[in-house]
């Protein structure tokens, strides 16, 4: 069954119950169209943990915040939705607990990352490659950088490592030099489908003409919304914002992603004994997690029938020590 429109969260079920347990401050640092933070205050008052809980969201993006402002409304007194970015999450949560005169400490955090099927879908947002649009890919659009900036300003030799960093694309090298002939030829590429041609004229066979268009749109939407390098800050500064025992749910949906979020959280829960041979009885620093879930947690195929956005989720979770 279909419960909302806008987007249907992936993996909610095995959030709510990994990540919502006592009352606190919980922060949705990927509000998009709701649905995860409608499902974690649901749980907050069907728990009766709801006295003195507050949940934050967060998105860079007014579409998503007026859509999840409705979808909301009922649980206003203890919601607050900011536009920003989630790598300022320590700013906005001390910001927004002073305002409402709260401790700020946080039991639970959600990154549902990348962009939401309402913004793949609106045309005018440029990020399908299966919809006539502008090539603009910002989720933020205060933001100054476009693809089309992007595209139409790398050299060739910049836009080959840009393709072949994010999007782990074996052709990036023939895509670039194709995009550089044919702005020298016919100008400025200004929308996603002259692009999506030059791409399709540059792979073979169908599944790998699919396979090589969306690698190069992910490598451009990561690039003009610097996915990786906020990323890495929100996990860093995120796990500083937590609680004791409160925890980080993070679902990533690209390898890039992943091994972000693996990495980082092994780095965390990891003590640090010294220099090899030193026989230290007690470590330097202890870890500052520990690990909910060793491997990931993957949708089930019913879900995916259901949603099938869900067939690429990775959820890892930690727990603050
Ligand atoms: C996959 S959607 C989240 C959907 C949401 N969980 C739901 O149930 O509706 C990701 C959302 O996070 C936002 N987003 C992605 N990166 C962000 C960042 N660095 N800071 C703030 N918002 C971000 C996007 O604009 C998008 O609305």
């Amino acid at each position: 069954m279909t419960l909302y429109n806008y987007h249907e969260p992936v993996l909610a079920l095995e959030i709510i119950s990994l990540l919502v347990r006592k009352p606190g401050v919980y922060v949705d640092g990927t509000l998009g169209g709701g649905g995860h933070s409608l499902a974690i205050l649901r749980a907050l008052f069907e728990s009766g943990c709801s006295e003195g809980s507050l949940l934050i969201g967060i998105d860079q993006d007014d579409a998503a915040l007026r859509e999840a402002g409705g979808r909301l409304k009922e649980y206003d007194a203890c919601t607050a939705l900011v536009k920003g970015n989630f790598e300022d999450i320590e700013g906005i949560v001390e910001r927004v607990c002073f305002e409402r005169g709260i401790q700020p400490k946080v039991m639970g955090i959600l990154l549902d990352l990348g962009v939401s099927s309402f913004q793949i879908d609106t045309a005018e947002r440029g990020f399908s490659y299966l919809r006539q649009g502008p090539l603009d890919m910002r989720m933020d659009r205060d933001s100054a950088v476009s693809a089309a900036d992007i595209v139409n300003t790398y050299d060739e030799k910049d836009l080959a490592r840009l393709i072949y960093r994010y999007g782990e694309e074996p052709r990036s090298r023939s895509i670039a030099r194709a995009i550089v002939l044919y702005r020298l030829n016919n100008g400025p590429i200004k929308g996603t489908q002259e692009l999506a041609d030059i791409i399709r004229g540059n792979a073979t066979g169908r599944d790998k003409i699919i396979k090589t268009l969306s690698r190069v749109f992910q490598a451009l939407r990561i690039v003009v919304n610097g996915e990786l390098d906020v990323l890495r800050r929100v996990l860093y500064d995120g796990i500083e914002c937590l609680d004791g025992h409160g925890r980080m749910a993070v679902i990533s949906y690209h390898s890039l992603e992943d091994r972000i979020v693996k990495t980082v959280f092994a780095e965390k829960e990891k003590s640090d004994w010294g220099p090899k041979g030193v026989g230290l009885r007690e470590p330097l620093e202890r870890g500052s997690v520990s690990f909910v879930t060793r491997k990931p947690i993957v949708a089930t195929e019913q879900e995916i029938a259901l949603n099938p956005r869900a067939r690429s989720a990775k959820l890892r979770v930690i727990e603050k020590i």
